[in-house]
């Protein structure tokens, strides 16, 4: 079974700064000829703010007459403790129109991947909580099955017990009880998006892979402190064959290599505090 992953695309009619880069990632992604895509989150640039980012989105997805799953981003459903656009429910309701679940379970060969919805971590939100139970659930329901997991913001940057930090990774309290279910259940595979970076490592017998973003690249004006990881633009090909997972990073013929930092006040205007 081939799965692709496909991350941050940051896809809206109205703002369409980096839509040029759809057309060769959707011809890419037909000549692979995947049984399955996930897209993990950001998906567009604004669905938090505005409806329509979502179903064109949306729209472009089903175009791929590819079966797909997704999980949303922090631009797609808002963010934990978010000054503007907080998670809620009304932004979740949008989201599933739309895109369906947030949290899914698909069983490939001898894996279960599963996704589920990391902007709701620390957000005291009611489905925080499902979500919370759910997944135990259908970790503990996986029988035999490796388990392989897929969100939109990483667990960590470095380190399973660093420190906050901030934007990038998930927070220390959602992220230990996290951590505690990947080492109990040995989770095999953590991927996610988020950073427009691209890296694969192992911690603790866990490989991690950030998938790459199709839309552009994060530079020197947005982050401050250098993160690891490459700056590239591309997907993940997954080739699962019963007990065997291989995961391969790989560029995309045609991308134009935006930069958010030439864009960034015409895409994401920053707004006043409070
Ligand atoms: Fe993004
Ligand atoms: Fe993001």
């Amino acid at each position: 079974m081939r799965v692709i992953q496909i991350s941050d695309t940051h896809l809206s009619p109205g703002k369409t700064h980096f839509l040029d880069n759809w057309l060769p990632l959707a011809r890419w992604i037909a000549a692979q000829q995947p049984d399955l895509v996930i897209h993990t989150g950001d998906v567009t640039v604004d669905g938090a703010g505005v409806e329509e980012d979502l179903r064109h989105a949306a729209g472009l997805m089903r175009e791929l007459g590819v079966p797909f799953r997704a999980v949303p981003g922090n631009h797609d459903v808002g963010d934990a403790g978010h000054g503007h656009q907080p998670v809620d429910a009304e932004r979740l309701l949008r989201w599933r129109t739309h895109f369906g679940a947030d949290r899914w379970v698909e069983d490939a060969e001898n894996w279960r991947l599963i996704g589920f919805d990391a902007m709701l971590l620390g957000s005291g939100e009611p489905e925080e909580t499902a979500q919370d139970d759910w997944l135990r659930t259908v970790m503990s329901n996986a029988a035999d099955r490796h388990i392989a997991w897929f969100l939109h913001r990483p667990l960590f940057l470095d380190r399973p017990d660093e420190g906050d930090t901030g934007y990038w990774s998930v927070k220390p309290q959602p992220r230990s009880r996290l951590v505690e279910l990947v080492r109990r259940y040995s989770v095999g595979l953590v991927a996610s998006g988020h950073l427009h970076r691209a890296r694969d490592f192992m911690r603790a017998g866990t490989r991690y892979i950030w998938a790459p973003a199709s839309s552009f690249l994060v530079g020197p004006k947005i982050v401050a402190e250098p993160i690891p990881g490459e700056e590239a633009l591309g997907a993940v090909i997954y080739e699962i064959d019963g007990e065997s997972l291989e995961a391969d990073i790989v560029p995309i013929p045609g991308l134009s290599r935006h930069w958010i930092d030439d864009v960034i006040e015409e895409v994401y205007p920053r707004r006043p505090e409070g």
